[in-house]
Order: C-alpha cells, then sequence, then structure tokens
C-alpha cells in the first residue's frame, strides 16, 4: 500500500490537462506576473463565465460512424495549419520563461499551428520571425496616437513575413484588474517592450507609474482611445494584409465591420480583462456567426481550456480558436517544451471530442451536434 501511494503521488505530478499547467505555473511564477497572466477585470464575473459557459452547451454525438481516421486539418486565412487551435497575442511572455516568444513561436511550428504576435511582446517582430521562419504568424497591432509608428509596426511584420494584422479594437483603455493596481504592476528591470525604441514606449521607464498598474497608466499615454470606424478604412488601405477585428462582441458590429472589408472576427472579451460583465464569448458567437453569414472567417478566444471547448466552439461557426493565458501556463512550466505539450495536449483532446462526437474531419462538425443546455436564455 506504501509504495501504491507512492507511485500514485508521482504520477499526479504529471500534468493531465490545461488546470494542471495552470496549478504548477502558479507555483513557478512570482506573483506578480502571475496576477497579471491571470486577472481578469474588476469583479471577474466574465472570466468565471468565460470557462463555465461551455459547459452549458451540451453535445449531440452520432454514433456508428467509423471515427478511426479523424483529420483536424483547417485553412485559416488562406493557410493551412494542422488543428484549428491557435496562440493567442499575450503581453511579455518572456516574464514567464527567458525565451518568451520565441519559445512560443517554434512551438507553434513544430504542432503545425500559428501564432499572433503580441505588439507589446518581449521579444521583437524581427527576432520572432527568425526564430521560425516557416511558422504561420500573425501580428497584433495596437494602435497608438502616433500613426507612424503603428504604421511602422505593420511595415515590420509586411517584411517579417507576418501574414496578418488582427487589430485590437476593444482596448481604448486598459480594464481595471485589481490586482495588477494592487501590485503597481511593471516590467521586471531587465525586460521592454522590445518593438519599441524609447523606454516610455517600451514600457521600461524608470519613473514610477504612481500609485496604479503601471500598463494602464501606460496605455492611456501611448494608445489612441479616439478609435474609429474611419481608422478601419485607414488601415485597410494601408496594408495588403489581410486585417482581422479582435474583440467584436455584437452582431451589428460585426455587420459593420464588412462594410469596411475587414477580413476575419475574433469574436474576443479579451480574457475577460477589459469590460467586466459582458457575455462569454461562446454564448454571443452563435449571433455573430449568423450575421457574418460566410463572408468571412469568424474565431473565437476566451476560456478554451479542453478539447470538448474547441468542438463547442467549431460546432457553432467558428472557425478556429486561440487560446491565451494556456500557452503561459506551459511556457512557465517549461519553456518551447512547455508551450509544445500544452498545445500537444489539446490536440489530442479535441481529436477523441470529434471522433466521440462520431465526426471524421472538421468538415462534418455543424451546429447538429450541440445544443444550449437550455440553463441561460439566449440573447
Ligand atoms: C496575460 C495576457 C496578455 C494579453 N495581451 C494581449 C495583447 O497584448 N494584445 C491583445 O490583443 N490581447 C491580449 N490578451 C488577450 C488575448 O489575446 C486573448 O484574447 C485572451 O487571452 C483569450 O482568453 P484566454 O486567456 O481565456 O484563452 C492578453 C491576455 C492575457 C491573459
Ligand atoms: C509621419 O511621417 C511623415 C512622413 O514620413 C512625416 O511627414 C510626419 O511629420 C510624421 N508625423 C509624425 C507625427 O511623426
Ligand atoms: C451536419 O453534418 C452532417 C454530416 O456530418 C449532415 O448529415 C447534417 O445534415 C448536417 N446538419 C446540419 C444542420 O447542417
Amino acid at each position: 500500500l506504501q509504495v501504491k501511494l507512492c507511485i500514485n503521488r508521482n504520477m499526479s505530478d504529471v500534468p493531465v490537462c490545461v488546470r494542471d499547467y495552470e496549478k504548477k505555473a502558479e507555483e513557478t511564477l512570482p506573483k506578480a506576473v502571475f496576477d497579471y497572466y491571470f486577472s481578469g477585470a474588476d469583479e471577474q464575473q466574465t472570466l468565471a463565465d468565460n470557462v463555465a459557459a461551455f459547459s452549458r452547451w451540451r453535445l449531440y454525438p452520432r454514433v456508428l460512424r467509423d471515427v478511426s481516421n479523424v483529420d483536424l486539418s483547417v485553412s485559416v486565412l488562406g493557410q493551412q495549419l494542422s488543428m484549428p487551435v491557435c496562440v493567442a497575442a499575450t503581453a511579455m511572455q518572456r516574464m514567464a520563461h527567458p525565451d518568451g516568444e520565441t519559445a512560443t513561436v517554434r512551438a507553434c511550428r513544430s504542432l503545425g499551428t500559428g501564432m499572433m504576435l503580441s505588439s507589446w511582446a518581449t521579444s521583437t517582430i524581427e527576432e520572432v520571425a527568425e526564430a521560425a521562419p516557416h511558422a504561420a504568424r500573425w501580428m497584433q497591432l495596437y494602435i497608438y496616437k502616433d500613426r507612424n509608428l503603428t504604421l511602422s509596426l505593420v511595415r515590420r511584420a509586411e517584411k517579417a513575413g507576418y501574414k496578418a494584422i488582427f487589430l485590437t479594437v476593444d482596448t481604448p483603455y486598459l480594464g481595471k484588474r485589481r490586482n495588477d493596481v494592487r501590485n503597481r504592476f511593471k516590467l521586471p528591470a531587465h525586460l521592454r517592450m522590445a518593438n519599441f525604441e524609447t523606454p516610455d514606449l517600451a514600457f521600461s521607464s524608470k519613473e514610477g507609474y504612481g500609485e496604479d498598474s503601471g500598463l494602464a497608466v501606460y496605455v492611456a499615454q501611448a494608445i489612441d482611445p479616439t478609435l474609429k470606424w474611419e481608422d478601419i478604412a485607414w488601415l485597410k488601405k494601408m496594408t495588403t494584409l489581410p486585417v482581422v477585428l479582435k474583440g467584436v462582441l455584437r452582431a451589428e458590429d460585426a455587420k459593420e465591420a464588412l462594410k469596411y472589408g475587414v477580413d476575419g472576427i475574433l469574436v474576443s472579451n479579451h480574457g475577460a480583462r477589459q469590460l467586466d460583465g459582458v457575455p462569454a464569448t461562446i454564448d454571443v458567437l452563435p449571433e455573430i456567426v449568423e450575421a457574418v453569414g460566410g463572408r468571412v472567417e469568424v474565431f473565437l478566444d476566451g476560456g478554451v481550456r479542453r478539447g470538448t471547448d474547441v468542438l463547442k466552439a467549431l460546432a457553432l461557426g467558428a472557425k478556429a480558436v486561440f487560446v491565451g493565458r494556456p500557452v503561459l501556463w506551459g511556457l512557465a512550466c517549461d519553456g518551447e517544451k512547455g508551450v509544445r505539450d500544452v498545445l500537444q495536449l489539446l490536440k489530442e483532446e479535441l481529436h477523441l471530442a470529434v471522433a466521440l462526437a462520431g465526426c471524421c474531419s472538421l468538415k462534418e462538425v455543424n451546429g447538429s451536434i450541440v445544443r444550449s443546455s437550455g440553463v441561460f436564455s439566449r440573447i
């Protein structure tokens, strides 16, 4: 019995789900870093709901359909990927591991999936490109008050082989993440937002940021809160890359986006870090998919933690999903290998879920396999 208990304890250290990586990351990371990565805005109602909402949808599997060969490959913005699970932009990844974004992009390359690089990365656009020239890479863009600076980010991304711009439209100001205020969050002294020259723009100023989250002060100083629909026209005119709007939560905004010629919609509430009290992304996905009517690809992020979550999002019309925090937990646990392990885990979970739902490929995954469990009334 003694021996058996011992073995069980050892075995239980092997992470078998994303939550296990989260727990391990919490033990590993400095508190202020874990808090920054983990937090949602205000009361974190939406943070909890992003995850919980997936459980309000139920899967209705088909049986006896020979699922011995399951194909998870998918085309995203014209590029073929091995699976519909991609990496969302998360800022400042070198706080999790010294290799930061370069580890993440290599992991994506080895899994055959894509990475969205944050404007606020602690590695440069070019470094990440060099780390994995053949990886599917997309650039997340914040529009700065200084439009020349903004355009220089776009030009650098084009030159370095990024294949789309994900324009974040939900951050005219930074949401209030209480622990970041309490911790007076700023970057550790040895790190900077690597894409910018001056200390102010690189978020590495020696000046204090007062009694606030340093990042909230940074955003108020640098990011343009006047952003409006005409700016989408401006960006579309300035680049030949596809432009995807990141942070859409309503059907009418998705329709408006189509008028401006956007090339994709990412249904996102910024990992619940901006406006608290907004719906879980999976709950608004159906109305946005309906509004878009297949004219552009629709994606989802927020709270995706399991293969069954991915399956539900695909069944409700997402072309692919993005994961934010799970990647940071993998990175914190074991750098490139940790990210690879997390992505592989999600891939295996999705493979199993698709097969158990009675589907052999993602083309067979449609609305007939998922239904609202009725606990929540549709908006
Ligand atoms: C620590 C952290 C940093 C983030 N940084 C950015 C960013 O720089 N730009 C951006 O558009 N979204 C950013 N996001 C939002 C993610 O792109 C994504 O929408 C969100 O993390 C998805 O939710 P999930 O973490 O539950 O998977 C960040 C999210 C987290 C958790
Ligand atoms: C932006 O660049 C243009 C052309 O290079 C220049 O004329 C203009 O002064 C710049 N604007 C700012 C705000 O730096
Ligand atoms: C869903 O796909 C199956 C095949 O996998 C097909 O038989 C069915 O008609 C489709 N249902 C809808 C609602 O599209």
